[in-house]
């Protein structure tokens, strides 16, 4: 029997790797440990909340104590470490937040692994879940390899390569057997709606403008959020300790191409006359030190390891809207009180 500490399960990639791990592994214990900030929702994990095999733990990574006692207590064989503050966006106004809960909160993490651990490190591992934010930004040719230096330009994604480095130094100083990977942008069912697509899958539903930032022009490569969970598991049962997995679907996008579909399918969806949700289109001020383009190279993962991507972007897209028009409960759950106040202040000056 093995006990898995997944942190962040709560929140949307986190979620995914939960159910997963959960309802793919019943001789598996997961604990999925969680702060529930206003991202986390535990709506997200209501259909495998009751089985024997899953615990929710209420906790904050950054609170030390707590988890070396959590980790005393229950003795992971391994983490899967999702837990952090993730939008570009929120970084620019409180940056701090980024350093607290995703550098300081992975150190108390790996120092708590590697107290229980020190003895016997065999059969056990530290995932950590990076992005591909950590390469900083692409011209308009090539891809990210595991080997590009990091060169990270906004608070979330320098607090993310700080994480990385602190993981790969505690497997070359301390031995601790940790495996991180880096994926780029994902989508799908259960993303907090301050996130592009969600964001304006809700605005559209509401007629609200779409707030396309500069021209439009920057690329993000997507990938659908349960090839991401499926790359997760690969990694943690089969990639060796201390190596480096970039996940991706080579699937890029200039955003206002993107947008453009995204209107089309929701026109089609909320049988509304094509071209409708377009005029919602609203080009605002560019968000500081904005990445142009991510692309991944997830070659190693694809050769090694034997992971693909399962959907097109296209039919990702479908199912992704049906979703969140079938659980408009959700959204509108999730996009009362305190969001609202944090999107007057992120929205209500452009
Ligand atoms: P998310 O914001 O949806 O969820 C983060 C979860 O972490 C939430 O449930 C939140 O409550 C929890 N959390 C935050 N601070 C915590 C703390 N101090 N203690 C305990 N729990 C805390 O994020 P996501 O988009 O699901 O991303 C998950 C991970 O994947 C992150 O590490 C992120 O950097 C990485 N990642 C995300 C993407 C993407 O496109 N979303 C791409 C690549 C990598
Ligand atoms: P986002 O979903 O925040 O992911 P990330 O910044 O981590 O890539 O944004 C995706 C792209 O969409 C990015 O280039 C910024 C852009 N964007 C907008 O144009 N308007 C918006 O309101 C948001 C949230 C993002």
């Amino acid at each position: 029997m093995k006990k898995i500490l997944i942190t962040g399960g709560a929140g949307f990639i986190g979620s995914h790797v939960v159910r997963l791990f959960v309802n793919k592994y019943p001789d598996y214990q997961i604990y999925n440990l969680d702060k529930l900030t206003y991202a986390g929702n535990l709506e997200n994990l209501k259909d495998i909340q009751n089985k024997p095999n899953y615990h929710f733990v209420l906790g904050d990574i950054t609170d030390d104590a707590f988890i070396q006692k959590l980790f005393e207590k229950e003795q992971f064989d391994g983490v899967i470490h999702l837990a952090a503050e993730s939008h570009v966006d929120r970084s620019i106004t409180n940056p701090n937040a980024f350093v607290f809960t995703n550098i300081i909160g992975t150190v108390n993490l790996l120092n708590a692994a590697r107290a229980i651990w020190k003895e016997h490190p065999e059969g056990k591992r530290f995932y950590h879940v990076s992005t591909d934010e950590v390469y900083g930004a692409l011209g308009q040719e090539g891809f990210f390899t595991e080997e590009t230096c990091y060169d990270p330009h906004s608070p979330y994604s320098a607090s993310k390569a700080g994480s990385d480095h602190f993981v790969r130094a505690y497997h070359d100083t301390y031995g601790l057997p940790v495996i991180i990977s880096n994926c780029s942008n994902n989508y799908g069912p259960n993303q907090f709606p301050e996130k592009l697509i969600p964001l304006f899958i809700n605005n559209i539903r509401h007629n609200k403008p779409l707030p396309v930032y500069g021209k439009g022009e920057n690329v993000r490569d997507w990938l659908y959020v349960e090839d991401h969970a499926a790359a997760i598991d690969v990694i943690y049962h089969q990639g060796p300790d201390g190596e480096t997995f970039n996940i991706g679907g080579h699937n890029e996008w200039k955003n206002i191409d993107l947008i453009k579909v995204l209107c089309k399918v929701m026109d089609k969806k909320l049988g509304r006359e094509p071209g409708t949700s377009e005029k919602l289109i609203t080009f605002v001020t560019d968000r500081a030190g904005h990445d142009l383009r991510y692309a991944i190279d997830s070659s190693k993962l694809q050769r090694e390891l034997g992971w693909k991507p399962s959907l097109q972007f296209e039919e990702g897209l479908e199912k992704t809207v049906d979703w969140y028009l079938n659980n408009q409960q959700w959204l509108d759950n999730v996009t009362s009180g305190n969001y609202q106040k944090y999107y007057d202040e992120m929205y209500g000056n452009r």
